[in-house]
């Protein structure tokens, strides 16, 4: 397909935020030979530990397949799908044929490589996109999932009308997504737009609103804000651990900025001012 329109200053904010992330191919390749993982005969079950980027790991992934009734054959549509760690993981456990959809292209290729070697190619796709402008007919998916992503997306109103869109009737839409509990003032407004390229954030009961008015009944609504709050704190230790990777390509300066930013981010689950839900839905 063509690439995704860049202009938008959100998007190009989010791929920017992407193509330097700590988290991404090149490092997840180095922790496998620094741990004396050969890439020959590598399992899904191996590289799990290494390719997900959301909170809560792969435990996470098996609440929201399970709660999307996954299975053999169905079709499923990961949106934002990053690296595709969950995409793996769901087609892996669950037999189901998955395409992810992302529109930073580093993500996108990488995902695309990893999977060829786990010897998941025939059974998980990725398409280079946009989650405002999916490429898919209507009623394509059984499934829709989403993983701490959707926040980076400016108009949620229509992307999850577009989730509701390439759903079939009685499909499931199931996601977890970083959340505002409280107002931020506008400093914290503009460094998580800047910082973390966050243009907006729901609430809850914004999501849920959402749902309803684009056809779906709300099956499930949990708030993860305190599970959150202590995964983060774990995530920032994880960050700091990285840092000579980050620092060899990214170089010092990029660490202690992300260091910064992320460390900011954090603190605003202690003062529970952001928070996380997940949420289960059927197209009507
Ligand atoms: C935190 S990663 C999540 C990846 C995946 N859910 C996981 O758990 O490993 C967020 C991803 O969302 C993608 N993304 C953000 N906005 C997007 C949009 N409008 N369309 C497509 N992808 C988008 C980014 O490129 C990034 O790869």
């Amino acid at each position: 397909m063509s690439a995704p329109h860049t202009t938008d200053g959100a998007i190009a904010r989010v791929t920017a935020f992407y193509d330097a992330h700590p988290i991404n191919e090149e490092q997840i390749l180095h922790t496998l030979r620094a741990r004396g993982i050969a890439l020959e005969g590598l399992s899904e079950e191996t590289l799990q530990e290494f390719d997900q980027d959301h909170f809560g790991g792969t435990a996470a992934n098996e609440v929201l397949a399970r709660a999307a009734g996954m299975r053999a054959r169905l079709r499923v549509l990961d949106v934002c799908s990053g690296m595709g760690g969950p995409a793996r993981y769901f087609a892996h456990y669950f037999g189901c044929r998955v395409t992810g959809l992302d529109f930073t292209y580093t993500r996108f290729l990488g995902a695309q490589r990893l999977t060829r070697v786990v010897g998941l190619d025939h059974l998980v796709d990725f398409c280079h996109g946009n989650a405002l402008e999916m490429p898919f007919p209507d009623a394509s998916f059984d499934v829709v999932v989403g993983q701490e992503a959707w926040c980076h997306v400016p108009d949620k109103p229509r992307l999850v009308a577009e989730c509701a869109r390439v759903l079939v009737p009685g499909g499931v839409i199931a996601f977890t997504d970083i959340l505002r509990r409280e107002s931020l003032d506008e400093e914290e407004t503009a460094r998580l737009q800047r910082e973390m390229a966050f243009p907006s954030l729901e609430t809850l009961d914004g999501y849920a609103a959402l749902l309803a008015a684009s056809g779906c009944t709300l099956e499930r609504r949990e708030d993860l804000s305190e599970e959150w709050a202590r995964i983060l704190v774990a995530r920032l230790a994880m960050y700091r651990s990285l840092e000579s990777e980050t620092v060899h390509k990214f170089g010092t300066a990029h660490f202690q900025r992300w260091d910064d930013t992320y460390a900011f981010f954090v603190g605003l689950y202690g003062t529970g001012r952001l928070g996380g839900g997940r949420f289960v839905a059927r197209k009507r």
